[in-house]
């Protein structure tokens, strides 16, 4: 089991630098919203580098995380001096979650669901784990208006280099549900769950076009994965001409406030089925 995520762990919290002022602050929503008490116990499947729960543990929780990429977790691994014994980190995927029935009072996502190749076994499987009166977090980290449109750009040129026949292959048609902010409040609630959505923190987040291009270039974000090495550097150079014409200088520092967005589900307790498609 491996994904790109093995090459980029090193450089993965560049790409949504969470600062830890931020993270305290999400530490603290989240723990409210939950009520938490000593005997808490939380999941991560996708813990990746443990943006999102990294404050959680420094506080003593019982924090379990999955995630396929070894890689992503050693790196959360090395944040600490030594392995934290509130923390359990396994490899493993998140669409056959290796714990019995009703383990977790919380459940909590963030940037993992539309990875699973079927994201409705990935929620099946947070339903089945979660107690009763658990609460499922679905987190997402929007990024910047600059980095939109640094995307927007990006998978304009990557789009030419796409084999025709790889854009329609049926696979790549595919419908996946809208797993992100309406979408997923849409979802849960369809599935009878009470849900809630909350902006659990705001920040202000600036790089320099160098800086930003520099990410795109190491290959850190998902989006530079979607064609061969060869044809990716070739559209590289394409995309710095288009910045340049864009920006005018690298050195322009771009300047926007980012959110941490949580929905928030209780009595999550329907089982999901793929004929439940809201895209
Ligand atoms: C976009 S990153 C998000 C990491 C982290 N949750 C965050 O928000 O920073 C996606 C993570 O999901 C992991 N992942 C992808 N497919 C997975 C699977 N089937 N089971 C478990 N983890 C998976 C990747 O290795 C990566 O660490």
């Amino acid at each position: 089991m491996n994904n790109y995520y093995d090459k980029i762990a090193h450089l993965y919290d560049a790409t949504r630098p969470l600062p830890q002022s931020v993270s305290e602050q999400i530490a603290d929503c989240i723990l409210e919203l939950v009520k938490a008490t000593p005997e808490t116990k939380f999941l991560e499947p996708g813990i990746g580098t443990g943006r999102t729960g990294y404050s959680i543990i420094q506080r003593g929780y019982s924090y379990t995380g999955i995630d396929v990429s070894k890689e992503m977790m050693d790196e959360l691994r090395h944040k600490f001096s030594k392995m934290p014994e509130n923390l359990t980190l396994l490899q493993g995927d998140a669409s056959t979650l290796p714990f019995e029935d009703n383990l977790f009072d919380v459940v909590i996502t963030a940037h993992i669901l539309h990875c699973l190749q079927d994201p409705f076994a990935g929620l099946n499987e947070i339903r089945r784990v979660l107690k009763p009166n658990g609460v499922y977090l679905s987190c997402e980290n929007l990024i910047s208006s600059y980095q939109k449109t640094f995307e927007d750009i990006l998978r304009g040129i990557l789009g030419q280099y796409q084999p025709e026949s790889s854009q329609n292959c049926p696979s790549a048609m595919q419908t996946k549900p809208n797993l992100f902010g309406e979408g997923m409040k849409q979802l849960l609630s369809d599935l009878g769950a009470t849900v809630e959505t909350l902006t659990a923190a705001r920040w202000q987040q600036s790089h320099t076009v160098a800086e930003l291009f520099d990410i795109y270039q190491s290959r850190a974000l998902g989006v530079c994965w979607t064609v061969p090495d060869e044809l990716f550097y070739k559209a590289m150079e394409e995309f710095k001409e288009c910045l340049k014409q864009y920006y005018e200088s690298f050195e322009v520092v771009l300047y926007d406030e980012v959110t941490f967005e949580l929905t928030v589900a209780r009595n999550f307790s329907k089982p999901l089925t793929s004929v439940m498609v809201n895209a």
